[in-house]
């Protein structure tokens, strides 16, 4: 096991009626201003907006609203809510939503205080200075609201691009009632489930010996949100089957999960140029981006895929290439059950220009890129071509 330095000090709140804290949360934090963040209505559709802003208005936190945030969110709302948040001299943002709305929140916090342009932060300079972010979670599956990351697409060249700052970026707190995603399309539920199975996926692929307690809680983690999904699927206001998988979407990406080993997240990188240049659901995208790497790694280094297939699949079977295979095929058939695309041509795109993607992603990530087999561009073709 590699040594590491674990801290994860976001505050987490859960269950029913959470939300009508956020007043008083943003008022412990020392906030007075808060933007508060919104993506396309589904908030305001379903009165939470209300409740929110009802919460701050007691706890005499003043409030102003940017609307709008589209899924894989773009720089030119960042852009918006730094000016904004200037202008009506905000001191915390306010996310009330998924990853896209949180993500813009995090971004705009590193904004604000900075003279230059936010994008700096994006081509590598270090965030210093970020203001406090604040969580609502409506939408259990991106892991922002525990983690230090935020990712945006530039629309200059449709550049989506991750960045990672564990303790500025990093929610100072996190409210999270499950009741809150019963209102969630299918669709949603399924690809969040996608998303977070694939961040325990991009630490269980790992190089790094020793590392028996990690593997066991991704292992469980696995079985326990594929069977918790599948009772959504069944009963979509199961309150104990949404509160297991919206605690599983940030237990899979707050770090806990990673600690000690090398993480891979090549995958995240070839997906992300899937959301960037054809605008695919971040999690359907990985549905269709992890099986891909998977085979690939089968070939080639199939030791992890075969004690994962093994261990959660419950594949019997001594030869680890072919038990790495049979485990990708249950994989699959689970993803099919909650009707997510496992192909290209399932997630819309039936002629992929593999030529531009490859480009993209070593463009965006470097050459080669992702730990478990660094990739070159022979192999990110090869992962694209698989996953046609
Ligand atoms: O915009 P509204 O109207 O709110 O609708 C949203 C949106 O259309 C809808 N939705 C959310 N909560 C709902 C709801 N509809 C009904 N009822 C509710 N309770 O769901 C749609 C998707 O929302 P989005 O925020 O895009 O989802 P998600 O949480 O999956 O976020 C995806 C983004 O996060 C990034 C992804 O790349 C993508 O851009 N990621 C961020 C990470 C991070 N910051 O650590 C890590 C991830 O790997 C990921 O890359
Ligand atoms: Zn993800």
């Amino acid at each position: 096991m590699n040594n590491f330095f674990f801290c994860s000090p976001t505050k987490y709140i859960f269950g029913r009626d959470v939300e009508n804290e956020a007043g008083r949360r943003i008022a412990d934090e020392g906030g007075k201003k808060a933007l508060i963040v919104i993506g396309g209505g589904s908030v305001v559709r379903s009165g939470l907006l209300d409740r929110v802003t009802k919460s701050l208005d007691e706890a005499g936190i003043a409030h102003t609203l940017l609307s709008g945030i589209q899924p894989n969110p773009v720089d030119t709302k960042v852009y918006e809510g730094i000016r904004q948040a200037r202008a009506e001299k905000c001191d915390f943002i306010l996310a009330v939503g998924g990853g896209s709305v949180i993500d813009t929140s995090k971004a705009i916090a590193a904004g604000v205080p900075y003279d230059g342009d936010f994008w700096d932060f994006f081509m590598g300079k270090p965030v210093e200075k970020a203001l406090p972010v604040g969580v609502v979670l409506t939408i259990p599956a991106a892991g922002s609201e525990g983690s230090g990351n935020t990712v945006i697409t530039r629309l200059d060249g449709l550049h989506k691009i991750s960045i990672r700052s564990p303790y500025l970026l990093r929610p100072k707190f996190a409210l999270m009632n499950p009741e809150l995603t019963y209102t969630l399309p299918f669709s949603q539920t399924a690809a969040g489930v996608a998303d977070m199975m694939s961040h325990i996926f991009e630490r269980y692929f790992s190089q790094t010996e020793g590392v028996e307690i990690t593997d066991r809680l991704c292992e469980g983690a696995l079985k326990a949100i594929m069977a918790e999904a599948l009772k959504i699927k069944a009963t979509p206001t199961d309150y104990d089957a949404r509160a297991n998988i919206m605690w599983s979407g940030t237990v899979a990406h707050n770090g806990v999960l990673g600690v000690g080993r090398q993480e891979d997240w090549a995958s995240h990188g070839l997906e992300h140029e899937l959301s960037a240049v054809y605008g695919v659901t971040h999690g359907a995208g990985l549905a269709v981006i992890f099986p891909a790497w998977m085979t690939f790694m089968a070939d080639c280094q199939p030791q992890r895929g075969a004690q994962l297939a093994r261990r959660v699949f419950d594949i019997v079977d001594d030869d680890d290439r072919s038990a790495a295979l049979k485990g990708i095929e249950r994989l699959k058939a689970f993803y099919r059950e909650m009707q997510l695309p496992t192909t290209l041509a399932e997630l819309g795109i039936p002629e992929p220009d593999i030529d531009l993607l490859v480009k993209k992603v070593h463009e965006n990530k470097g050459t080669p890129f992702g730990f478990y087999r660094p990739l070159f561009p022979a192999d990110s073709r090869k992962i694209y071509e698989l996953a046609r």
